[in-house]
């Protein structure tokens, strides 16, 4: 399919579909250059945050100086975990009900930006339960929210998923409502101050999302197109993640558009396997969100159509899938996992149906065997 998209012939009769309803602004000093965009949703905004980056990296404070000018009242939640659990969400939620907040406003990773959508939704119905999150037949609509991301990685910004963890469940698991954000503000500066490996995580985090979208049973040309102009973009900055260049800040502008190009393509399509594979490996064994899906990535562009895997490599600016295998193992280091728990992770995913036909090609229990015992 991919392949034919690649030679120019059309895809006969393939409906297609591009929703993608998030205001971006996308250049240096953007939270300053549209303080108005932002205090235009309400009187009172929740600022939704990590413990410590967002003040090192300084966009907590660019964000409460334009509140500030403006004369927005705000109030912050600073206690959103590595991948928030739905606890954190409803500890949020009956914290601020009765500030009688307007909007809200995630600063971060992937973590905050999705605690900040779920905690949107909560506070818009404080009657909701944990089910909600997971009730496909309940109200999604949430209060606005701005998203302000400060790494390079999880397209949160441009996308309606709140990954949330369930330690009910012991994994974790998106919600069923989509809370796109009204508003991204996207700003490569943030990136300037996150350390190396941060920047290495969430970049193949990104990557993983350019490769999953295309190769999903949902591609269509719109998902390509962001993709496609994504893999540019990461390929200019792949030397920079193997520390053979110091970043600039061209790169870090590079690096972060890569990441919103590669959230546009999974809007469109969702994630495949890697993805689905990883969420064991972080919730057993704190493992990056990064890295545990880096971990399943050459088995799974291993097991992809060679033509198509080619193509995909080479616009990213690898040789082959050997040159792509040394350089996961260079910049995340060689994973040792015990076959346990990839027993576990095997079997949550082989009884998955949805998840086994997420990908553009057949995998069956043979194939899913070979992706996750490939390394
Ligand atoms: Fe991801």
């Amino acid at each position: 399919m991919y392949r034919a998209w690649l030679d120019g012939k059309e895809e006969e009769g393939m409906q297609m579909k591009y929703y993608m309803p998030v205001r971006v602004y996308d250049e240096k000093n953007c939270v300053c250059s549209h303080a108005e965009d932002i205090s235009a949703l309400g009187k009172r905004a929740l600022i939704v945050t990590g413990k410590q980056s967002a003040v090192l990296n300084g966009s907590l404070d660019d964000v409460t100086d334009v509140l500030r000018h403006n004369g927005t009242d705000y109030r912050i939640f600073s206690e959103v975990e590595e991948n928030p659990s739905t606890e954190t969400v409803f500890a949020a939620r009956d914290r601020f009900i009765p500030e009688n907040i307007d909007f809200v406003i995630g600063i971060g990773g992937g973590s905050p930006m999705d605690a900040a959508k779920a905690i949107a939704l909560a506070l818009k119905h404080p009657e909701a339960d944990l089910e909600y999150l997971y009730d496909k037949s309940a109200d999604p609509s949430a209060l606005p929210v701005v998203c302000i991301p400060t790494t390079c990685g999880t397209g949160s910004e441009v996308t309606g998923v709140s990954v949330l963890t369930r330690h009910d469940k012991k994994t974790k698991i998106s919600m069923v409502h989509r809370v796109y954000p009204v508003l991204a503000l996207i700003d490569g500066k943030y990136l300037k101050s996150a350390p190396h490996t941060l920047i290495v995580n969430s970049a193949v985090d990104a990557l993983s999302h350019l490769y999953e979208s295309v190769l999903n049973a949902k591609a269509d040309d719109y998902v390509r197109m962001t993709a496609q102009a994504g893999l540019k973009l990461w390929a200019g900055c792949k030397d920079v993640l193997t520390g053979d260049k110091q970043a600039d800040e061209r790169d870090h502008e590079k690096l972060m558009r890569a990441s919103t190009f590669a959230g546009m393509s999974i809007a469109g399509s969702g994630t495949s396997l890697p993805h689905a594979l990883s969420y064991i490996l972080t919730y057993d064994l704190g493992m990056e969100h990064g890295k545990a899906v880096g971990y399943f990535l050459p088995g799974f562009l291993d097991a992809a159509p060679a033509d198509e895997r080619d193509e995909l490599l080479f616009m990213s600016g690898f040789g082959g899938i050997d040159d792509f295998i040394s350089f996961t193992d260079r910049v995340l280091g060689k994973q040792d996992i015990a076959r346990t728990e990839l027993d576990k992770t095997f079997n949550a995913v082989v009884s998955n149906r949805a998840k086994m036909r997420s990908a553009s090609f057949e995998v069956d229990e043979t194939i899913l065997k070979r992706i996750v015992y490939f390394k």
